[in-house]
């Protein structure tokens, strides 16, 4: 038993001295140290033999292990850092190296003029309803007929309107106002809600009009909303918009949804209010619709119209932004061109 111990021990040190790595190191631990190794093999025949023997045998047998063992761990020491070394050698970086460029991401001039024309009316007590009580995809229902538009008006004309195939009352929608619609739906007055979102037309398409362009729709529900009461708010967000200094007018107008109806117009940044060709000589740009909810809209929705009156506005949002910061054509908002982008 003795000379068998002997013998592993030596086609031990014989296997170690050929290890080459990490990994060999492991395989001749399992083979030799390991529960089912072969010294244990040798250990459990221990039984059999003499008390005397026993006690030289184990003796030597652990001394033997233990040898095994610490060499074991001077090669397996000797290889990590040798490993170790060369994992860094390779791994090596150039500090010096000039860094990755990573190219940053601006808000969209559309997105920053939406999200600062609803923080002002979220300033004058108005929400944000949510974007599902305003879909682009809009039946012909919220679109036009609950805004009392007669059957044959001519908005409602393939000409203006981009109908789908889906079904022959399904459109993209032409303006925010089904919006309205939807809000007194879900809430009844007071309400005082915004509602921002891209809407589409069949235009032809020049420096002054694109057929998807985005709008801010608003509404005030409430006991004795008056006129006075529409131009206040509108007045106070062109001030807070453009500051105090710049020129506007209110116009009588139509709208099926409102009366009486009126037209906000702003003088023209461009020429200021000279004439030039992005306001067609006129000096102003129309930027808003507004007007006093028609009784026929809040009985369709079974708001009684003895009881409540409100008013109701929608802006677009590329003539707020073309006006703010001199853009003389709407493309320029559509056609990704990062020069213009990145100026925002
Ligand atoms: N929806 C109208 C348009 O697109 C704008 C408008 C006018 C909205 C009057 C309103 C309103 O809410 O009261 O031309």
């Amino acid at each position: 038993m003795k000379e068998q111990l002997e013998k592993i021990y030596a086609l031990a040190t014989q296997d170690l001295s050929k290890a080459a790595s990490i990994n060999d190191i492991e395989e001749i631990k399992n083979k030799y140290l390991s529960r089912g190794g072969e010294f244990n093999a040798i250990k459990k025949g221990l039984k059999d033999l003499s008390d005397e023997d026993k006690r030289i045998v184990g003796a030597l047998a652990n001394e033997i292990t233990q040898k095994l063992e610490a060499s074991i761990k001077a090669k397996h020491d000797e290889f990590y850092v040798k490993e170790l070394n060369e994992k860094l050698q390779n791994d090596k970086i150039d500090i010096t190296l000039p860094g990755k460029f990573i190219p940053q991401g601006k808000v969209h001039p559309i997105t920053m003029t939406i999200n600062e024309i609803s923080s002002i009316f979220q300033s004058l007590g108005f929400s944000l309803i949510p974007s599902e009580l305003s879909p682009e995809v809009e039946t012909e229902y919220y679109n036009f007929d609950m805004l009392n538009f007669p059957t044959d008006h001519p908005s409602k004309d393939m000409q203006d309107t981009f109908y789908t195939s889906v079904a022959s009352n399904v459109i993209l929608r032409s303006q925010t106002s089904g919006a309205q619609i939807r809000a007194m739906e879900m809430q009844k007055p007071p309400i005082r809600v915004i509602s921002p979102g891209r809407v589409y037309r069949n235009e032809n398409i020049n420096s002054r009009k694109n057929n998807f362009f985005h709008q801010i729709e608003g509404l005030y529900v409430d006991k004795e909303v008056t006129f006075g009461d529409l131009k206040g708010i509108l007045n106070e967000f062109i001030r807070k918009y453009f500051g105090e200094s710049r020129p506007t007018r209110f116009r009588t107008s139509f709208f099926p949804f409102t009366e009486p109806s009126a037209e906000i117009d702003v003088e023209c940044i461009m020429c200021e209010g000279k004439g030039c060709r992005t306001c067609s000589n006129t000096g102003w740009l129309e930027i808003l619709g507004a007007g006093i909810v028609d009784p026929n809209v809040l009985e369709g929705v079974n708001i009684d119209s003895e009881v409540y009156s409100g008013f109701a506005f929608g802006m677009g949002v590329e003539r707020l932004a073309m006006l703010k910061y001199a853009i003389d054509d709407i493309r320029l908002f559509f056609t990704n061109d990062e020069r213009f982008l990145k100026q925002f």
